[in-house]
């Protein structure tokens, strides 16, 4: 087992193991949350993203669900379908890239300012190694926020994620985190609007540790 992924290769199965750039193919120009947890989103990142910064939006499409009264530098989208990405009308730039085929991303170190992975971590089958790049592309003290709620494409979510219930999803996200190093200040929020009453938002948000200081 590699140490630094202590998470067995069965943990990352899903039911539909085709290419993911197939079940992306045609864009989805719909919404995966309702528009309470949607305005739950936009509060994290208002608490979090500060203004006129550099953001990365993971896995995204073509809403990013960043606050519209905010204006930031620059705002990179990285995710599977291109009609959406080019639709996204807070993205300044977009990359397309399977991340469950190439997990290293194509960004200098330290670029970002923050990131954002709006429920989409559950469809990741290398967490641990995209988790690691993102450490990597962020500020020191850089704040990601990683947000899910209890929906998904139940095809393309990993085993773990189907084998666990929402406070175990918050559990796996952090030892994501912990598993891939470089990252600090791990929070579990609960940030559901009105339990019951619209879709449960959870979140993970981490800091980038900066690189690793070497002894001399
Ligand atoms: C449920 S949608 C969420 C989209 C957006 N973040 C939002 O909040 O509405 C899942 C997103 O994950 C992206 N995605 C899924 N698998 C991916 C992969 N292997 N590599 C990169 N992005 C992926 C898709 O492009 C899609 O936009």
């Amino acid at each position: 087992m590699d140490p630094n992924n202590p998470f067995p290769t069965s943990a990352f199965h899903r039911q539909d193991e085709t290419p993911d750039a197939e079940f992306y193919h045609h864009p989805r120009f719909v919404t995966h949350l309702d528009d309470a947890a949607i305005a739950a989103v936009t509060q994290l990142y208002r608490d979090y993203f500060s203004p006129n910064t550099q953001l990365l939006d993971l896995m995204s499409s073509w809403v990013s669900h960043l606050p519209p009264e905010i204006a930031y530098r620059r705002v990179v989208g990285l995710g599977m379908n291109a009609a959406e990405l080019r639709a996204n009308p807070r993205l300044s730039a977009h990359v397309v890239q399977d991340l469950n085929a190439q997990p290293t991303l194509p960004f200098q170190d330290q670029e970002f300012d923050g990131a954002a992975i709006c429920v989409s971590v559950d469809y990741l089958t290398q967490p641990v190694a995209v988790l690691r790049e993102l450490a990597r592309v962020l500020q020191p003290g850089a704040p990601l926020v990683i947000t899910f709620s209890n929906r998904c494409f139940p095809s393309k979510a990993v085993a773990a994620w189907h084998a666990l219930d929402d406070r175990g999803h918050l559990a796996l996200v952090r030892q994501y985190l912990l598993a891939a190093g470089g990252w600090q200040a791990i929070e579990l929020l609960d940030r559901s609007p009105a339990p019951g009453r619209s879709d449960p938002l959870f979140a993970v948000v981490g800091r980038a540790a900066g690189p690793a200081k070497t002894a001399v």
